[in-house]
């Protein structure tokens, strides 16, 4: 398919899976580059101010705030959510917007608060669905609670072999909120060009070189990788650059990214069905351990599963068994700000701003939630030691 055709078939299933309209979706060439429009379009329109956000996140959620010349304040994060924890405390005049993510997928009814305070004080809601492709936090009509909702097809997102394409969700009720806004976020996120040739090289040669690095020594692997980039052949996940509060001028989608998403996509409604089911085993059969607790029992179809545990070494040891155990073990976010700042003043961070997030990002793993069943029996077998046997007494 042509780069319109693609586009509009993407946008059609990403509706369908929402109930949304196919004419209020918005493709990126990641879904970082989509929040950086939609944030210089505030600065352009309100002018300095302040967003609100968690540092239990990507580093690259937050670049696009500072790189529109925002400033990004921080909330604590709410250890049963992974979310914002008490953003009215940090409001002030010159508040204009506030991010809710919904880490790991976790949407949960946490957004109605959040949008009624955004609403009392004028602020653009946005909603961090990078977790959560095609799902969105609505009222209980159905209605879509953000003023703007960031999707991503990205590396290590819920569909696992696009790596790249974002998907922005712009509500049509900004029109009568704020038309200014509303038409210079969608007319900015529409005059995106192209990217140049070597970014199109890259995502277009991605998936080989990451198989081909996997193949390599562990010993290997980082030299090769580092070197890869340097010779900017590889596209890294997270660039060096891009944690000293940088970020790459904002690019479209192209025809390799869409047709490579409209290959998956389709699956999506399967990809979720297996989430669910595993987050609902999880839920079920994590319950009665002793070593961790569950960070949620909540139904829905996590992108990973999180546990937390009593010490970091605690978690890290039973981090070394699951992955030397061949299981693919995420440590999201930690450190904070992940993969961690060069410097936390270039972020306006302060590790006072968010006691709870400092506390229990190094005790949390994210267990996998795409595994099949036989899979699924071996990771929990591991988790759940197997109760030593009554000793016979002769
Ligand atoms: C919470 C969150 N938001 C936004 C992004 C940015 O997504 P993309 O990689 O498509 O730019 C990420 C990516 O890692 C993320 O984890």
């Amino acid at each position: 398919m042509d780069l319109n055709q693609s586009n509009l078939a993407i946008r059609k299933l990403l509706a369908k899976y929402s109930h949304t309209d196919p004419d209020d979706w918005f493709l990126t060439f990641k879904a970082r580059f989509g929040m950086a429009v939609v944030l210089q379009s505030i600065y352009d329109i309100y002018g300095y101010g302040e967003v609100i956000t968690q540092p239990y996140t990507c580093i690259t959620a937050i670049n696009p705030i500072l790189v529109a010349n925002l400033k990004p304040v921080y909330t604590d994060t709410d250890p049963t959510t992974l979310s914002l924890s008490q953003p009215e405390k940090l409001y002030n005049s010159k508040t204009v917007a506030i991010i809710m993510q919904h880490t790991l997928g976790l949407i949960g009814d946490k957004a109605k608060e959040i949008a009624t305070f955004a609403q009392k004080h004028r602020l653009i809601f946005l909603e961090d669905s990078a977790h959560c492709v095609s799902r969105l936090a609505t009222d209980s009509k159905g209605n879509v609670l953000a003023d703007i909702s960031i999707h991503s097809f990205g590396v290590e997102k819920v569909l696992q072999n696009t790596k790249f394409g974002g998907a922005i969700y712009v509500n049509p009720v900004l029109k009568q909120k704020n038309a200014q806004l509303y038409d210079h976020i969608t007319s900015n996120l529409l005059s995106l060009p192209q990217p140049p040739f070597g970014l199109n090289f890259r995502s277009q040669t991605y998936r080989f070189q990451n198989g081909v690095l996997h193949r390599l020594p562990n010993s290997l692997f980082h030299n090769i990788r580092n070197l890869a980039y340097k010779a900017h052949i590889f596209e890294l996940a997270v660039a060096p650059y891009e944690q000293s509060g940088h970020q790459s001028h904002p690019y479209a989608t192209t025809k390799f990214v869409n047709n490579t998403i409209l290959k998956h996509l389709p699956a999506l409604p399967t990809i979720y069905k297996r989430r669910l089911k595993n987050t609902l085993i999880y839920n079920s059969q994590l319950a009665s351990c002793t070593d961790f607790k569950q960070i949620t029992t909540s139904e829905e179809p996590l992108l990973a599963y999180p546990i937390i545990f009593k010490t970091a070494k605690a978690a890290s040891d039973v981090y070394d068994i699951l992955t030397s155990s061949g299981f693919f073990i995420r440590r999201w976010y930690s450190p904070l700000l992940y993969p961690g700042p060069t410097s936390n003043r270039c972020y306006s961070y302060n590790p006072k701003m968010s006691p709870t997030a400092e506390q229990i990002h190094s005790r949390i793993l994210c267990l996998p939630t795409d595994l099949e069943s036989e899979k699924m029996k071996i990771i929990l077998s591991i988790l759940h030691p197997v109760k030593k046997p009554v000793e016979k007494v002769i």
